[in-house]
């Protein structure tokens, strides 16, 4: 494979596929590679279900408002520039999707349908059924395809970004002018590990919600990127901030868990009880659309309170046609378990599902890495604060990929190659001896986690996740040294990162705020910091 390029993309989701596509057309004689570790449409994009947020219909809606509810979820933590960015620049990006090819679904008179989920007081979420993302997806995909300087290697696994480091420089933190040259991957056709060098790189390698045992989120979802910015001595902010989706399908043993879409909601399922009690209201006056956190947060309560493992969701009014129009994925689903929404409540709990914190960008998307962006859930705009709106994931990640894009476009004539960085050292290493040190490592972190860094947290479950984690990553890194790389061992030392990144960052906030819930310091200081690591 090429070891040279001028846009080097790192993951082939939304935000990668929309940066490269743009970065194609506007240098047709530079070369743009897409690098990603699975199949090339695997990714959280594939399977977004309720849509994308944004202003379209200006009788009933406006900027202001879209702000006013994001920075509303954010709970006191959003960039508010940001945020005015995002929503003021979002219908622009979706009119080039569109033009792109991609489809979202109209009403009878042909002007787009708009849904509506937690926390949003406007209809504005632009859907294709239920399956937003995929739609997506294919557009990008097909769209790329159309493009001859787009080159994607599927199945290669991107291990680490080149530095200084590389180069026998000591970088800590603190070190000014810590500049990218690209990375090194393992191609897991020919297990080799190669080298490519970059002028530009983008980090598009999405969120980690895999940490968790539960979690919506497909087994790419490794937090790769954010674990590779964090070695390399980047900056990486509000990592304690993990979105759990308040319905999931309960369906024990499925993994990952099957989303019932908020949009559902938004449609007007109600949660309830086994005894099919309302109990929303109790919490929010805005009952089951609430935001997330708010929702997520009281069905854990009222589990606990009556010792049970999943609470559900009401859509026996609703109209059996609109429905399986709307949702005809989520309604063969749960056909396929035995569960008729025009009858039976859906039986939903609680799965790990955003990334809100990640790699710190500023408004162009550039990292505290020179010439490393990062785009995406993988990173960390401001935008979501401390919980994000639903539907404003997919937005963001197009706003930010064209304004990387611009950003790059202005940088890449003065961009060069470093060519002394040194092929991949394999020396002293050996095949691994036995797989279940790694599987079984993986399993005990997704434990560690879902049990003491969950939705509510405490100060000794966090004392003692340290203390696990600790262990772990001791283990883990003598296995490293040791042992030829497999895309299990890197994942499990990125998964192990991610969750002391998450712990610690939970351990720093003395308070509770957005989607971190402590039960040591259960109010919220009148004061909003960002926790950067
Ligand atoms: P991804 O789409 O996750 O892409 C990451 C890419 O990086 C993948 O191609 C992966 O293979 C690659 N990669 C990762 N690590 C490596 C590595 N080491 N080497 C090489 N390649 C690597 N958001 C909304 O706004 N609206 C919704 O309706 C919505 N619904 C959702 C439903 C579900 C079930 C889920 C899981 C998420 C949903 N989200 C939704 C969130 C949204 O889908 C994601 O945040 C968004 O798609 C992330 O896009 P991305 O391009 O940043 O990352
Ligand atoms: C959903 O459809 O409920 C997911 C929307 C999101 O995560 O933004």
């Amino acid at each position: 494979m090429t070891n040279r390029t001028d846009f080097l993309v790192i993951g082939s989701g939304i935000a990668g596929l929309t940066f490269a596509v743009k970065t194609a057309e506007r240098f047709p004689n530079r070369k743009v590679t897409i690098i990603t570790k699975a199949d090339e449409d695997e990714s959280n994009t594939k399977y977004a279900q309720g849509g994308v947020a944004a202003v379209w219909n200006f009788d009933d809606d406006s900027f202001d408002k879209h702000v006013a509810d994001t920075l509303d979820a954010g709970d006191g933590l959003c960039n508010l520039e940001v945020v005015e960015a995002v929503v003021k620049e979002g219908p622009q990006r979706i009119r080039e999707i569109i033009e792109w090819g991609a489809q979202f679904d109209k009403n009878d008179s042909g002007e787009y349908h708009l849904g509506k989920e937690g926390g949003h007081t406007a209809n504005r979420i632009l859907h294709f059924k239920d399956a937003t993302g995929k739609e997506i997806e294919r557009a990008l995909i097909n769209h790329a395809h159309t493009l001859p300087n787009i080159e994607i290697y599927t199945h290669h696994y991107v291990i680490d970004i080149i530095t200084q480091h590389h180069l026998g420089g000591a970088i800590t933190r603190v070190t000014p002018g810590i500049t990218c040259y690209g990375v090194y991957v393992l191609n897991l056709e020919t297990n080799r590990t190669e080298k490519i060098l970059s002028c530009i790189t983008m980090m598009a390698t999405g969120g980690a919600g895999q940490v968790y045992k539960s979690t919506t989120n497909p087994r790419i979802a490794t937090g790769d990127g954010i674990a590779m910015m964090y070695r390399a001595k980047g900056r990486v902010m509000d990592m304690e901030f993990i979105q759990f989706h308040p319905t999931s399908l309960y369906n024990p043993g499925e993994s990952p868990s099957f989303l019932i879409s908020e949009a559902v909601r938004g449609d007007g399922a109600i949660l309830r009880l086994a005894n099919g009690e309302e109990f929303m209201h109790d919490y929010d006056p805005r009952g089951s659309l609430a935001p997330r956190d708010i929702v997520a947060r009281a069905i854990d309560n009222e589990m606990k309170k009556a010792g049970v493992d999943h609470l559900y969701l009401d859509c026996t009014h609703m109209d059996k046609a609109a429905f399986i129009h709307h949702f005809p994925n989520i309604y063969e689903k749960c056909a396929s378990i035995g569960i008729h929404t025009e009858q039976d409540m859906i039986p939903v709990v609680p799965a790990a599902h955003y990334t809100c914190g990640g790699i710190l960008v500023d408004m162009n998307g550039q990292s505290s890495i020179n010439n490393l962006y990062a785009c995406g859930e993988c990173s960390a705009t401001g935008l979501h604060g401390a919980n994000r709106l639903a539907s404003n994931s997919l937005l963001e990640a197009m706003v930010y990929a064209h304004r990387i894009f611009e950003d790059a476009a202005k940088r890449i004539d003065s961009c060069h190659f470093e060519e002394r960085i040194p092929d991949w050292d394999a020396a002293g290493t050996s095949e691994p001896q036995e797989l279940v040190l790694i599987t079984q490592s993986r399993k005990e972190l997704q434990e560690i986690m879902s049990n003491y860094v969950g939705i509510v947290r405490s100060d000794v479950r966090l004392e003692r996740a340290l203390v696990r984690l600790n262990l772990l990553h001791k283990e883990t890194e003598e296995l490293y040294e040791k042992t030829i790389l497999s895309p299990q061992l890197c994942e499990l030392r990125n998964m192990i990162t991610i969750g002391y990144l998450i712990t610690k960052s939970s351990a720093i906030r003395k308070e509770s705020r957005g989607l971190h819930f402590t039960t040591d310091y259960p109010e919220k200081k009148a004061w909003a910091e960002d926790t950067v690591l």
